[in-house]
């Protein structure tokens, strides 16, 4: 007989997925609503209007595609995408590669702009590049969570719109953690997900798009033969569960009868997006702020260095350089085995040199901060790490304490 799994709460201290905020976890319970509900349909016309906010977007079209970030990234890309498009993707860290995949998928012809995963690129360079290599689409990652770097975007933003180049950001790690502003950066196309900053389950995007694209994609819309043959296009958009032509009349008046939609991940981001407006998107981007530093200094009280440029270090992770002669899996073990915490180890060449501690969402409090100070203050003494022990968890209840 197969057991019903039982598990003991998490610290989640991860660049995500991060703890669901409880009340976005009760909402999910909520009976079934079938996706053409009167009801759920209000639903969706909300989280459209709030999905809006934290992006710093007043764009007509934003709404959720159900899948992980990455579908959202996907369906972005593919949309403007046509075999031999010319896009350039600068890379600073890891999950720019996702997007040059997706693109070369699409049968882009994709040019890398590279640099060390230590800092985000200087404008000027991404801009000349853009001179040189005159794409059609400019794809970037705004917060890389494998590094805790972050990507300033005005100017190059100002220039793609004064050149006509599409200017898309995958903004995952920073939605909902640290003020963005879509419009003002000029950003044409920006996704985000649940799982992070956002505080809900993992399985859902979130995206966002100005008129422009509107007006570019609308050749491509092709209907499902299924629902009629009038409308046709011989540019039509490779994928249909992730045609964003779909989907946006599906989330539209014309309520189209694409997918069958995940309601009860809907309730979820309705309900996590909700919290974030009553709580006040500028009073979660302090909190978030808050944490961080006292994050980040407590680190520093302990001896630790934290990896990268300080100037351009994201506020949802804290990467720490793992001292030598210290095994960083052992530490991550013992945290989780014995305190239940969980943090995170990184990829590509940073692989065993760092630790990242998320910063997200619901996971972002007090209590966290404090738990997993403690915690790891312990475990680095338990593994021979030679430091002023307890430095940095006082130091860290003396800042809240004021
Ligand atoms: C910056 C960034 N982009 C994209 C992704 C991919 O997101 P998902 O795993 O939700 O598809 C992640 C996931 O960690 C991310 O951090």
């Amino acid at each position: 007989m197969y057991q019903q799994p039982i598990f003991e709460g998490r610290t989640i201290m991860t660049p995500g997925p991060v703890e669901a905020h409880p009340a976005v976890l009760r909402q999910m319970v909520q009976p079934i609503l079938g996706q053409f509900d009167p009801e759920f349909l209000k639903i969706m016309d909300e989280v459209k209007e709030m999905i809006k906010v934290p992006f710093g977007t007043t764009n007509k079209q934003a709404f959720a595609i159900d899948g992980t970030s990455r579908s959202g990234l996907e369906a972005g890309l593919i949309a403007l995408i046509e075999p031999g498009d010319k896009v350039l993707v600068p890379a600073y860290g890891r999950f720019a590669y996702l997007l040059g995949e997706i693109c070369e998928r699409a049968q882009a012809d994709v040019v890398y702009l590279e640099k060390e995963w230590d800092s985000p690129f200087i404008q000027a360079d991404v801009i000349a590049a853009i001179k040189e290599h005159q794409p059609k689409l400019v794809a970037m990652v705004h917060g890389e969570t494998a590094n805790a770097q972050m990507q300033p975007l005005d100017q190059i933003g100002a220039f793609c719109r004064e050149n006509d180049v599409f200017f898309f950001v995958d903004m995952v790690a920073t939605y909902g953690g640290i003020e963005l502003k879509v419009d003002e950066w000029k950003v044409d196309v920006a996704v985000a997900g649940t799982q992070k900053c956002v505080s809900a389950p993992s399985g859902m995007s979130l995206i966002t798009y100005n008129d422009r694209v509107e007006q570019f994609i609308e050749a491509r819309y092709q209907k499902e033969l299924g629902l009629g043959s009038d409308e046709r296009s011989d540019r039509f958009v490779s994928s249909n569960y992730l045609d964003l032509t779909q989907l946006q009349r599906y989330w539209g008046p014309e309520r189209i009868n694409h997918h069958t939609e995940a309601t009860s991940m809907v309730y979820a981001l309705h309900e996590a997006l909700r919290l974030m407006l009553l709580e006040g998107i500028e009073n979660v981007h302090a909190r978030h702020a808050k944490n961080d530093r006292i994050l980040t200094e407590s680190m520093e009280k302990m001896g630790l260095e934290i990896y990268g440029a300080r100037e351009t270090k994201m506020g949802t992770v804290i990467p720490i350089l793992i001292p030598a002669g210290i095994d960083g899996e052992e530490v991550r073990s013992l945290l989780l085995d014995q305190f239940k915490i969980e943090i995170a180890s990184s990829f590509g060449s940073l692989k065993g040199k760092i630790w990242r501690v998320g910063n997200m969402g619901y996971s972002s409090r007090q209590t966290n901060v404090l738990h997993f100070l403690s915690a790891f203050e312990t475990v680095l003494k338990k593994v021979g790490y030679e430091f002023d022990y307890g430095a940095g968890s006082t130091y860290a209840l003396e800042e809240y304490l004021k």
